[in-house]
């Protein structure tokens, strides 16, 4: 059941700019890896949905982040919309 429900938030993803997929490349085909390249990122299931843009939003003004934060940069600003991208993922 927890299956069916990812795999429609992945194609609903589709529609935000940004798909999901290129996220897995990093963070984990669960979206929960913490240690990525020699950084850490939160299980990104597990964040609020607040936090969730908040730190998108960071990310593209530079204002939030750590050490990789660059990296981050050009992946959050594909996702033109990070709260319909939050609902796309199901986060609360
Ligand atoms: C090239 C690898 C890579 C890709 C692709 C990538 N990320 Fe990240 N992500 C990282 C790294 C590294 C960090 C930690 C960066 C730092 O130092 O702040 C991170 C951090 C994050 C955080 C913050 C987590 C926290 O702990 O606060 C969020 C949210 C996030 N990524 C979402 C996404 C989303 C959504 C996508 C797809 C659109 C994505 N990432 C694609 C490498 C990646």
């Amino acid at each position: 059941m927890k299956r069916i429900i990812f795999t429609a938030t992945l194609f609903a993803t589709v529609a935000f700019g940004a798909n999901v997929n290129a996220c897995k490349a990093c963070h984990g085909a669960d979206l929960k890896t913490a240690n990525i390249m020699g950084t850490t990122s939160q299980d990104i299931t597990a964040m609020s949905k607040a936090d969730f843009i908040a730190a998108m939003e960071g990310y593209k003004d530079g204002t939030y982040g750590g050490a990789k934060k660059a990296l981050m940069k050009g992946q959050a600003n594909m996702v033109k919309d990070s709260a319909a991208f939050a609902d796309a993922l199901g986060l609360k």
